[in-house]
């Protein structure tokens, strides 16, 4: 997925300096605590990691349950036998047959339909285009028999969650956004005119159990055992919440009000320290006070609210602090150049490195 902050191309960037500055011996179990899309997290799992993942938002915590949490694709053990009579010409494997069924569903007018696709909002105080009116449907009909299953207990925790995180990843694939859901484009782009379609997932195989966490942070990396704490926070004013509130309402179908043009559904409980000014470093120092993680890393860029000079100068407090830096192509939301705020194309990408001195 194409998120804000992700860290997919600096991956090795990442290793190099994390495994260089932290100890081999130690550095087992590995805390991603803004975890987002999971990227860090699942690349870390591949190098033998136990990795513990953690995000506010609950897209993130589906897409990492499945990502992070799962060893091994889901059998689908009750689901096989209920596709069992009808088996003619559908897929061999179980997890195809689900995916298939779930691809040929008739769509239905539920709630993605009703309140971010055209058909559903014409004619309202705010008409919304997400999705085509084909695929917000067909992502209800998902949605809902994904719910259903789960009802009824024909499918696991992690089936749920698999088949969740792949109905995230194949919705934003087909938004009618220039990238993120703070807005929606007039006219329905090439990508967002094929058909919705539900993928496999790339699941790491893996012997060690690892947790997902949707909480906030802080709390959690005071009480969660860890050699290697890694720190993603968002670097600027925009809250994830805003930006991701489409995918936050299909990952909880909870039916929520909406509000304004874009549609937005109340984000208090998950506004982020780290988009305010006042608030970004304290925030950072009372994290790395009370982590248990011996090696701290935080992942932010030239361009953040917190100044470079005083994140290390705070470091130093608690430990040996390091800077390692790499230029990067910078993240693009938007499609206009001229009313860009950052005009360049790119940025330098700082990892603090902290070994916490008891
Ligand atoms: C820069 S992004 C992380 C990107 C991630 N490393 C990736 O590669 O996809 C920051 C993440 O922090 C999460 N977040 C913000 N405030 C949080 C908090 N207080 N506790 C937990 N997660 C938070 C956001 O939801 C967002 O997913």
């Amino acid at each position: 997925m194409n998120y804000i902050g992700s860290k997919r191309s600096l991956l090795p960037f990442l290793e190099r300096h994390i495994l260089e500055f932290s100890s081999p011996e130690t550095n087992r179990a590995f805390f991603d605590v803004f975890a987002g899309t999971g990227a860090v997290g699942r690349h870390f799992k591949k190098l033998g990691f136990q990795v513990i993942s953690n995000d506010i938002q609950h897209y993130s915590y589906c897409l990492n349950r499945a990502y992070i949490g799962i060893n091994r694709p889901p059998a689908f053990c009750k689901l096989a036998n209920f596709f069992s009579d009808s088996a003619n010409g559908l897929p061999d494997k179980a997890i195809d047959r689900v995916l298939d069924y779930l691809n040929r569903l008739a769509g239905c007018e539920g709630f993605v339909y009703r309140n971010y696709c055209l058909g559903g909002t014409v004619g309202t105080e705010f008409p919304r285009q997400y999705f085509t009116d084909e695929n917000g449907k067909l992502c209800d009909a998902i949605r809902l028999q994904i719910e259903k299953w789960r009802q009824d207990k024909l499918i696991s925790d992690n089936e749920y969650f698999y088949l969740l995180a792949s109905l995230i990843e194949a919705v934003d694939k087909v938004a009618n956004t220039a990238s993120v859901y703070g807005a929606f484009l007039k006219r329905i782009k090439p990508s967002a005119q094929k058909s919705l379609k539900l993928e496999r997932l790339d699941i790491i195989p893996s012997q060690k159990k690892h947790q997902v966490y949707q909480q906030p942070g802080a709390s959690l990396a005071r009480s969660v055992a860890c050699d290697i704490l890694y720190i993603d926070p968002p670097y600027n004013q925009r809250q994830y919440a805003t930006n991701y509130h489409v995918l936050e309402t299909i990952a909880r179908y909870d039916s929520p009000p909406l509000y304004g043009v874009t549609g937005l559904r109340d984000y208090e409980h998950q506004k982020s320290d780290f988009c305010y000014r006042s608030k970004a470093l304290k925030s950072l120092e009372s994290l790395i006070q009370n982590a248990t993680a011996r090696y701290i890393f935080l992942s932010y860029n030239s361009e953040g609210l917190m100044p470079e000079q005083e994140v290390i100068s705070m470091m130093k407090r608690y430990g040996k602090a390091e800077l390692r830096q790499a230029a990067h192509r910078r993240f693009r939301a938007d499609v206009n150049r001229a009313s860009r705020r950052y005009k360049a194309d790119q940025v330098t990408e700082y990892l603090f490195c902290l070994e916490k001195l008891a």
